[in-house]
């Protein structure tokens, strides 16, 4: 099930490193279609991806549906509603996120589909190894987004092999919103660097009428802070020009 969930997925950042174009040119296509017929069009993307699963049309619904956050059914298939107050990002920012991505990206990266514990085997001390895992937050109130679920114990076990390996890597995980936390801290013994990225307001927050960021965790693994040198802020809130600046110089 986690492979029929995440082929789709890995198949659109193909797109996005490869074939960055074509990728952004078939969501615009669909973006421009849709107007005048948003509700209905989305019902239609949506059972056109449960056939095909083909990558554009999960960028338009990824796009569109409810706090861009992925829903799917017992029997594999998308489900989220869309958010009828929006229309998705506009086509030429889309392409701008999708050509940026891939000058960082192409050459650079490898997309795998498989369970996170042998993709880790494979990885390398000169390669740089980013997480993004289902948040623990998420995980412990069950929400049926994601169905399998990952083991808090196991994936620490985890970042501990990734440690003796003197493996690089950067890890988002749970965060926190005013003075809520979302999910427990990562073990002191693994010897992360952890920093809290202000992502600004949580729109859960706003409609509660509270005046509350949104803060995410990202932990960098010893390996990584001895590479880099340092840590400095700069590092971790560059702006997305600056972004595309060193994209544009290969870094
Ligand atoms: C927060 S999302 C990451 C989204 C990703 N950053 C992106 O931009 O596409 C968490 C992802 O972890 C995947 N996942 C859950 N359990 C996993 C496992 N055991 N091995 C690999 N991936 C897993 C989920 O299917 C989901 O796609």
């Amino acid at each position: 099930m986690l492979n029929d969930i995440n082929e789709p997925l890995m198949r659109l950042w193909e797109s996005i490193i490869e074939s960055p174009e074509t990728i952004a040119s078939a969501y615009q296509r669909l973006w421009k279609s849709q107007l005048g017929r948003e509700r209905e069009y989305y019902d239609a993307v949506r059972a056109k991806f449960n056939k095909t699963r083909k990558p554009h049309y999960l960028l338009y619904l990824l796009a569109r549906c409810v706090k861009a956050s992925v829903r799917y059914n017992s029997e594999g298939k998308f489900n989220q509603s869309p958010d009828n107050r929006r229309r998705g990002m506009s086509p030429d920012t889309m392409r701008w996120h999708i050509l940026t991505a891939s000058r960082l990206l192409n050459g650079k990266a490898t997309v795998t589909v498989g369970d996170y514990r042998k993709t880790l085997e494979a990885v390398q001390p000169e390669d740089v190894v980013y997480m993004d895992p289902p948040y623990q937050g998420v995980c412990m109130n069950r929400d049926p987004r994601y169905i399998n679920l990952l083991e808090f114990e196991e994936f620490t076990a985890s970042l501990r092999r990734l440690n003796e390996r003197q493996i690089s890597f950067i890890l988002s995980y749970d965060g926190k919103t005013g003075d809520k936390s979302f999910g427990k801290p990562m073990p002191k013994e693994l010897d992360l660097v952890h920093i809290e990225i202000d992502a600004g307001r949580s729109s859960q927050a706003t409609l509660l009428g509270r005046n509350h960021n949104t803060y995410e965790s990202i932990y960098l693994s010893p390996a990584l802070v001895e590479r880099i040198g340092k840590v400095s802020k700069r590092h971790l809130t560059i702006a997305p020009k600056q972004l595309s600046l060193l994209a544009q110089n290969g870094a």
